[in-house]
């Protein structure tokens, strides 16, 4: 299965969503994370050889694909129009990460209006929730109102997952007493997509 992490905005937790799905997808079956942003920041992430899941660049990509099971790509802050059409032509599915804030909503919006016309399989994915507000609330209203698929599991706003990358590791490997919340919560997503996919 190919899965591509991919958003029209910067910041989304697109890396992070890309790392922690192929950690997923990892214990299921072989998997390849794909860094195809040239900030090479899942490469970066990898370097200390600490993570579950090889990382490839996308120049590095094409003689290891046939070895895995599960291809997870990382993708480039604000992708052209273009891309987002190969990313959807190449792949099983997208995921379209933003956060409740209200300028990533509306961007998101816009990457689903690009998409529908493509007859892509997308769903969006709600990052870096504060549950002590209600914006992840207001934040589904607007969604579901939009009409846009998202994913019944949403991503807790943790420190945990800012620090993994410093320490190489993925989040249930950071020593943190709610690193383990945040890593139910992308396995969480992970059993979403297999009963999409299955
Ligand atoms: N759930 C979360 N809780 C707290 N911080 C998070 C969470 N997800 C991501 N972050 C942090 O937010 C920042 C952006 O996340 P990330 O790098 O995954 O986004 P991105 O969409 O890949 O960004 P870019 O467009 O620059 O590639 C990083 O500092 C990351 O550690
Ligand atoms: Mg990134």
């Amino acid at each position: 299965m190919i899965i591509a992490i991919t958003a029209l905005k910067g910041g989304v937790g697109k890396t992070t969503t890309a790392v922690h799905l192929a950690a997923y997808f990892q214990s299921l079956a072989p998997t390849l994370l794909i860094d195809s942003d040239k900030n090479r920041s899942a490469l970066v992430w990898s370097k200390e050889d600490k993570l579950p899941f090889y990382v490839a660049s996308q120049a590095g990509a094409p003689g290891l694909i046939k070895k895995f099971t599960h291809i997870i790509i990382d993708t480039p802050a604000r992708p052209e129009p273009e891309e987002l059409e190969d990313l959807a032509g190449g792949s099983d599915m997208l995921i379209l990460p933003t956060t409740p804030n209200h300028l990533d909503l509306d961007t998101t919006v816009k990457a689903v209006e690009l998409l529908r016309k493509l007859d892509a399989n997308y769903k969006v994915l709600l990052t870096k929730v504060d549950s002590r507000t209600k914006n992840s609330r207001d934040a589904k209203s607007f969604l579901e109102e939009a009409k846009l698929p998202l994913f019944k599991t949403e991503i807790p706003l943790l420190v945990a997952f800012q620090r993994s990358p410093s320490r190489g590791v993925v989040v249930q490997d950071y020593p943190d007493r709610r690193a383990k919340i945040g890593w139910n919560r992308y396995k969480d997503v992970g059993k979403e997509i297999s009963e999409i996919m299955a």
